[in-house]
This record gives structure tokens, sequence and C-alpha cells, in this order.
């Protein structure tokens, strides 16, 4: 990849980018980031999206998430995003405020690299190339480890919309298990991907 082509999309070069990343989280989810990243860049290869945006907005899709809880919640208050985001926590906030601090501490603008963070956790109604390769290769990624995996990854080989599918019932299932709050957006994503409402 040409530095010059990864810079259309942030204020930084991609070694600066790397390091305000690695910089922002423990040494474990920086190789979750990175594993996100690789597999986001092969699923665009794959399915036909912008290769450096999937890069870009697999590199930072986690930026945010081991902020202190005091600082996310001051953005979510004063960028008004809606305080009902509150009582979810970081699993939550860490999309939906974490594209503010991408916005400002790494200067990416770009609305498809933004919104495919802000929906990482979540999925929606309606979601882009983009968003579905960053919620998928999130799952996956070489780190992840779950009863199917293996051929959860081969699925994605060939039918990023059957993998879609499978993440949103099974990551449902798994927060009604665990009895965890279930933040609406999800439900959303199962209406329209699992169930195929229109
Ligand atoms: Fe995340
Ligand atoms: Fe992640």
């Amino acid at each position: 990849m040409e530095m010059n082509e990864y810079e259309k999309y942030t204020a930084f070069s991609r070694d600066e980018l790397l390091s305000k990343v690695e910089e922002s989280m423990s040494e474990k989810r920086f190789s979750h980031v990175l594993g996100t990243q690789e597999t986001a860049i092969q699923l665009a290869k794959r399915f036909g999206a912008d290769v450096e945006k999937a890069s870009i907005a697999g590199l930072v899709h986690d930026y945010a998430k081991e902020r202190p809880n005091e600082e996310m919640i001051r953005v979510i208050v004063e960028n008004h995003l809606g305080e009902d985001i509150i009582p979810f926590g970081n699993q939550i906030w860490h999309g939906i405020a974490g594209i503010v601090l991408i916005e400002k501490e790494l200067g990416i603008r770009d609305s498809e690299i933004l919104q495919a963070v802000y929906v990482h956790t979540t999925g929606s109604s309606n979601m882009s190339l983009i968003d579905k390769i960053i919620y998928v290769a999130d799952y996956i990624e070489p780190h992840r480890h779950f009863e199917d995996v293996s051929e959860v990854r081969r699925l994605a080989e060939v039918d990023l919309d059957e993998v879609v599918k499978y993440e949103t019932e099974h990551t449902l299932l798994r927060l009604i298990k665990e009895k965890r709050a279930i933040y609406p957006k999800t439900i959303e994503t199962f209406n329209r991907y699992v169930v195929g409402m229109q």
C-alpha cells in the first residue's frame, strides 16, 4: 500500500497512525486490532470494498476502548450523543463516542470509515459493505476463539451476509445467556439480517 494513498484518509502517516493506536491500548488489544485490520483487508479484497478504508477502519475501531469512563461520559454529554447510551457502558460507547475521538485525535473524517466504527459492536438495520466487513473482521480475526470459529472463517470466504447473520444471532444469544443488557440497535440488526425484515 502506498503511504500517500493511506494519507488520503488521515492526518498522519501510516506509521504515525499505527503508533498512536498502539499507545492508546494494551498489547493484547493491539494484537486484536492488527488481526482485525488484516482480516478487514482480506475481506475488502474478496468482496470488492475500498481496501484502504477497510484497513484504516480496522486499525482504529477499538481506539476508544480503554479510555476512562469519566472521559467517555464527558464526550457523550458534550457532543449530545444521547444520554440513553450511558447505562450501556463502554461496550457501546467505544464505537458511538469513539468516532468523536478518532475524528479529533487521528484526523479521520471519512464518513464511511467513521460509520463502520460507529456500528462495529451492534451492527445496524442498514449496513454498508464496509460496515459489514468491520463487524465481521472484529468477530473472526485470528485471535478470536469460539466453538465454530473455523467454520465461520470459511463461511467468510464465500458469503459475508451469512456471517453477519451468524454473528448477530450468536451475539444476541450470548448476551441473553449472560443476562447482559441488549442495546436496541442490536435488535434492529437481528430483525433486518437474521429475520429478514425490510
Ligand atoms: Fe470494539
Ligand atoms: Fe474489536
